[in-house]
């Protein structure tokens, strides 16, 4: 069963607690929270991002999906220790070497969470096999990391299905997440790909009844 974790990017200032409660009961798996530091990528939504994982974390029981898109990646693992989410991904690009790179997944194991590890498009999936063992999830950008509403580039399905086969054949117990571009017209190949987690924000943030496209994203 695919899962759905719900950006909450493009959430419009004012409606923020309404559309949290909708998706609550919509039924999201997770809600996805967007970190950018204005360095990894252009935009900085770091202060805006722990507001809302703050308020999230106080009015629901739904699993934070914290997704680090910045340099600083330990000062980022301990401002979002503090809200408790289910898991912290951060990108292998930010990393300067592997021991860096183990370093933080020791770190946010200390810190109680569940590890991730996301790849640009233009990063080989290659570049993050010998990490498998000991994270949890995969999280393959499907877009240019930096902003939402962007248009899925179709050819990272044939780098979530290659990630896919090395895991089967491994036996590795790994999730992947796919994200960005996500939609009802490309959900079902991301799917096939072998994406267990789908991670939509403006598919489901600009739809009239949440429900129906996440319940559509799921099927
Ligand atoms: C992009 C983010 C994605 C994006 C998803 O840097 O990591 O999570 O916000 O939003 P949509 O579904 O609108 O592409
Ligand atoms: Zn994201």
């Amino acid at each position: 069963m695919v899962e759905v974790s719900t950006s909450i990017l493009s959430v419009k200032k004012g409606e923020e607690s309404e559309t949290f409660f909708k998706l609550e009961k919509a039924k999201t798996d997770y809600f996805h929270i967007d970190v950018m530091d204005g360095k990894f990528v252009e935009n900085d939504t770091y202060k805006k991002m722990l507001e809302y994982s703050s308020y999230i974390r106080r009015i629901s029981n739904l699993p934070l999906d914290v997704h680090l898109m910045v340099e600083d990646i330990k000062t980022a693992i301990y401002d979002f220790s503090s809200i408790d989410p289910n898991i912290i991904t951060f990108h292998i690009e930010a990393c300067k070497n592997k021991e860096e790179a183990y370093e933080l997944i020791k770190l946010i194991k200390q810190n109680n969470c569940k590890v991730g590890i996301s790849i640009k498009p233009d990063t080989d999936i290659e570049k993050i096999y010998e990490f498998l063992p000991f994270i949890h999830m995969v999280l393959v950008m499907t877009v240019e990391p930096g902003k939402g509403g962007q248009t899925l580039l179709s050819d990272m399905l044939n780098k979530i299905s290659k990630l896919k086969e090395y895991v089967d054949k491994n036996n590795i117990e790994v999730d992947i997440e796919a994200d960005g571009g996500i939609n009802l017209k490309n959900c079902d190949k991301v799917k096939e790909a072998g994406a267990n987690i789908l991670v939509a924000g403006t598919a489901i943030i600009s739809a009239v009844d949440y429900k129906v496209i996440i319940d559509e994203l799921k099927r």
